[in-house]
């Protein structure tokens, strides 16, 4: 699994996104150090709160199935029924959540289509990051 296939995974997730309040459309699509691929799209809620990422939900899906090593992540998010015009930067919570399982050099891969895709480091996106380090 390549990164280019791995934006197409992200992008196609858009599909299937619950997004009645924003009408803000993510896909994710996260790879597992053994190949494996796990999907996610955004989740909202009429309480708002309890609304979840793209991102969050790639990983919750994964860590429940017993995947804990990761070596990237794709993200492709824009405006419901439209192609992204924007590269789509996962949130401050998403960033957090990525810290706790990944090491800095995991590779997050922001998709407008699947050939238009910027690469960035955990590290580049979370530097001075608060993880489970800390605590030992
Ligand atoms: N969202 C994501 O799913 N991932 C991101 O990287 C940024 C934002 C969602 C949250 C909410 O459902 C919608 O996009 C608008 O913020």
């Amino acid at each position: 699994m390549n990164q280019k296939q791995l934006a197409v995974k992200a992008l196609e997730m858009r599909a299937f996104c619950y997004t009645p309040y924003s009408k803000f459309n993510v896909g994710a699509a996260l790879l597992t150090k053994d190949g494996k691929v796990y999907t996610g799209c955004n989740i909202e809620n009429a309480a708002f709160t309890p609304s979840n990422c793209a991102e969050r939900t790639a990983f919750f899906k994964a860590i429940s199935e017993g995947d804990k090593e990761f070596v990237a992540i794709a993200v492709a998010g824009g405006p419901a029924g439209e192609e992204p015009s924007e590269y789509c930067p996962p949130c401050g919570v998403c960033r957090q959540v990525m810290r706790e399982f990944c090491g800095p050099d995991f590779e997050i891969i922001l998709a407008k289509t699947p050939d238009d895709y910027k690469v960035y480091t955990l590290k580049e996106l979370l530097p001075e990051g608060f993880g489970p380090d800390f605590l030992e």
